[in-house]
Order: structure tokens, then C-alpha cells, then sequence
């Protein structure tokens, strides 16, 4: 049995395989409500066989989604329109489905990428951004408000709210977003974190209670997780000990596990992007921390997520645009590894031993 597809347990939850759709923006909601287009999206999710998939970047407030197409949780609305789609995903598998849930903070009201993914202009309904500290995420971004303290306490609020939103809806897991220079890591660094109040001088106090508020309504047997930053990538940042030191005051709160990502703080980072560049970042907080983790970032190839699993370096892999590219990537490693997956009955005729007068393996691309 490969690692990549033995079953792995994350609090009441067990997940057929370590495979996990890494969270995707799809910047195609309508004021926080899930289109047409998530219909599709999460029903072709749902076919992929991966033991997990996360949805989207889901936003607390309104003033916190990155653009206007985000999704969000912050009206019933929006409530309805996810139940609908997660309805979509259900009749289809039954692996298990999350959501991340966040918040902009600095990186709010920008275009979506395909339409520049900068600040949105003054012709293009922006508005206020809010933040720890009143710097701007790089050259010709909004200036953030700095947050009040009463205003701190408002959000641990939204997040519950979305938490408990997402509760009704049936997610069996719930993904805090703590990296990625949003709000919740803008607290923790210190190229965003200028404050000289206790949410300064204890960076982690604003995003613990965050984790610790939703850990208390969302249901034990449910899996709640968490994605950070395991650096920045720039000097006077965030680091990977600080990094180890937020996964083990996570644990104590009751994080079930941790994906290990990096980047995205500032706009000017230098990041060595290569197979499996935040793969020891994984390894270290989950030797040093003593927490499930998740690896991700430029992880392709079904060998070389099994090496990672098979080496200790984490417990699952997360994957984004390699199963945006190959929504079957599932299917074709379990095929590879000689694994017996269950397919969508609609679909089970693909599988290489169902091709009618033959035992060949599928035919093949031909080699470009
Ligand atoms: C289209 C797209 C949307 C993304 N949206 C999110 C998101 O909502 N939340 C998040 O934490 N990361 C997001 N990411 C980052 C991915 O989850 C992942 O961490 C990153 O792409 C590296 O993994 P990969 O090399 O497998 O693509 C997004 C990436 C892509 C390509």
C-alpha cells in the first residue's frame, strides 16, 4: 500500500487518501454568493477522488473578500447559495469537503487577476481596506485603516459567523487562513505589524484568538485546520521558528492539522520557486510542533508526493494547479501505483481493466 493512498484521520473525519484540492479562488462570486460556475467547479472536484477538497477563500466580511468576485459567508445569501453548490458536491462523492475561511485585510478591493490584480482604480468600486498597521501591501495599494480594538473584537465575531455558517451548510472541515500575507498573517508579521499595543508586542494574540473562537463552535469531530506561512521570504520577516512557535500554540487550542505554505507578505519577496520548495517548512513543524501537516507548492508527480509522505515530511499533499490542469490526477496515480480507487459509477467504464476486448492499460497521450 503507497502512503499517498492509505487512509488518513483528522479528529471524526477519515479521509480515503492523503490528496487534498488545495483552496482556489475562482474570483466568479456575485457579492459573496457562489455562481453557475461553482456548480461546475465543485461538481468536477467532486469527481476527482481526492480525499479532500477544500473550497475557496471564503470571506468573513464584505470589507475582507481580495476582490469582488470572492465568495463569502457574511449573509444568508451567500449561505444559501454555497448550500446549493455543496448540495451539487455531495451527490456526488462522499469524500469529505472543507472550507477556508479569511480575510483580506491590506490585500482587499483589488481587480481580479484577469483583469490586473492591482488595487481597484477609483472608477472600479473600491473601497476601504483595514489592517493591522496602516502600510500599504506594496507600491500603489490602498492604505489600510488601522483596525480598532473594538473593531478586532467585531471580527472574532465575523469569523465565528462564517464558522457556524459553515456548520449549517454540512462542511465536514473547516481551513483558517493564516498565511499568505492576508489579515490574519498581516498580524503575525512584522513587515505589516507596526502596532504598539498588545496585538504588536504579541503578534500571534489576534489570529489565536481567531483559531481558539472557532475552535469553540466548530464541532469537535469535524476537522478544523489551519494554512500558514511558514516564512515570508525577506529579511526581518517572518520565520520558520516563528512559524514552529505559532503550530505549537495552535495545537494547544485543538488545530487538528497545519498546511505549510510561504510567501505573498509583500509584493517584492524573492521566492525560489522549484518541486517542493515548502516541502521542509512542512517536515520542521511537524517534527518540531509534534502537528499533522500538509505539504504544498509545485507538487506534481505522483513519486514524488508518495517520497514526501513515505519520508515523513507530512501527512498530506495539497495540490492546486496540477489538478486544475488534471481534475483525473487521482485517478491516474492510483492507476500508476496499481491502487483500486472508486470512481463516479457514471464514469467507472474508464478504468484500464473495463476497456471493452482489452486488459491494456488506457491508450495513451502520444509523446508531443
Ligand atoms: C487559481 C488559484 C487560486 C488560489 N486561491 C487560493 C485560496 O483561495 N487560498 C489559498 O490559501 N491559496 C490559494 N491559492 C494557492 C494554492 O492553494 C496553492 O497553495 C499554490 O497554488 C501552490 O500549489 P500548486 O503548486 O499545487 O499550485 C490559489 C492558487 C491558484 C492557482
Amino acid at each position: 500500500m503507497t502512503k499517498l493512498f492509505s487512509p488518513i484521520r483528522l479528529a471524526g473525519l477519515e479521509l480515503a487518501n492523503r490528496i487534498v484540492v488545495s483552496p482556489m479562488c475562482q474570483y466568479s462570486a456575485d457579492d459573496g454568493c457562489m455562481s453557475d460556475w461553482h456548480l461546475a467547479h465543485l461538481g468536477s472536484m467532486a469527481c476527482s477522488g481526492a480525499g479532500l477538497f477544500v473550497v475557496e477563500k471564503t470571506n468573513v466580511t464584505r470589507e475582507g473578500r481580495i476582490t469582488h468576485g470572492c465568495t463569502g459567508l457574511y449573509s444568508d445569501h451567500n449561505e444559501a447559495a454555497m448550500a446549493r453548490a455543496v448540495q451539487i458536491y455531495r451527490g456526488i462523492t462522499k469524500n469529505p469537503i472543507g472550507i477556508q475561511i479569511g480575510h483580506a485585510g491590506r490585500k482587499a478591493s483589488s481587480q481580479v487577476p484577469w483583469l490586473g490584480g492591482k488595487a481597484l482604480g477609483a472608477t472600479e468600486s473600491p473601497w476601504q481596506t483595514v489592517a493591522p498597521s496602516a502600510i500599504p501591501f506594496g507600491e500603489g495599494w490602498h492604505t489600510p485603516r488601522e483596525l480598532s480594538r473594538d473593531e478586532l473584537r467585531g471580527l472574532v465575531g465575523a469569523f465565528v459567523a462564517a464558522t457556524l455558517r459553515a456548520k449549517r451548510i454540512g462542511f465536514d472541515a473547516v481551513e483558517i487562513h493564516s498565511a499568505h500575507g492576508y489579515l490574519l498573517h498581516q498580524f503575525l508579521s512584522p513587515l505589516a505589524n507596526r502596532r504598539t499595543d498588545e496585538y504588536g508586542r504579541n503578534r500571534m494574540k489576534f489570529p489565536l484568538e481567531v483559531a481558539a473562537a472557532m475552535r469553540e463552535v466548530w464541532p469537535k469531530e469535524r476537522a478544523l485546520g489551519i494554512r500558514i506561512n511558514a516564512t515570508d521570504w525577506m529579511d526581518g520577516g517572518w520565520t520558520p521558528e516563528d512559524a514552529v512557535a505559532y503550530a505549537r500554540e495552535l495545537k494547544r487550542i485543538g488545530i487538528d492539522f497545519i498546511c505549510v505554505s510561504s510567501g505573498a507578505t509583500v509584493p517584492h519577496a524573492k521566492i525560489p520557486a522549484a518541486p517542493g520548495f515548502q516541502v521542509g517548512f512542512s517536515e520542521k513543524v511537524r517534527k518540531e510542533a509534534g502537528v499533522k501537516t500538509r505539504a504544498v507548492g509545485l507538487i506534481a508527480d505522483p513519486g514524488h508526493a508518495e517520497r514526501i509522505l513515505a519520508a515523513g515530511q507530512a501527512d498530506m499533499i495539497a495540490m492546486a494547479r496540477a489538478i486544475l490542469d488534471n481534475p483525473r490526477w487521482v485517478w491516474h496515480a492510483a492507476e500508476r501505483f496499481g491502487v483500486k480507487i472508486d470512481y463516479p459509477p457514471q464514469y467507472a467504464r474508464v478504468q484500464p481493466s473495463l476497456w471493452p476486448g482489452s486488459k491494456l492499460a488506457r491508450p495513451q497521450r502520444e509523446p508531443a
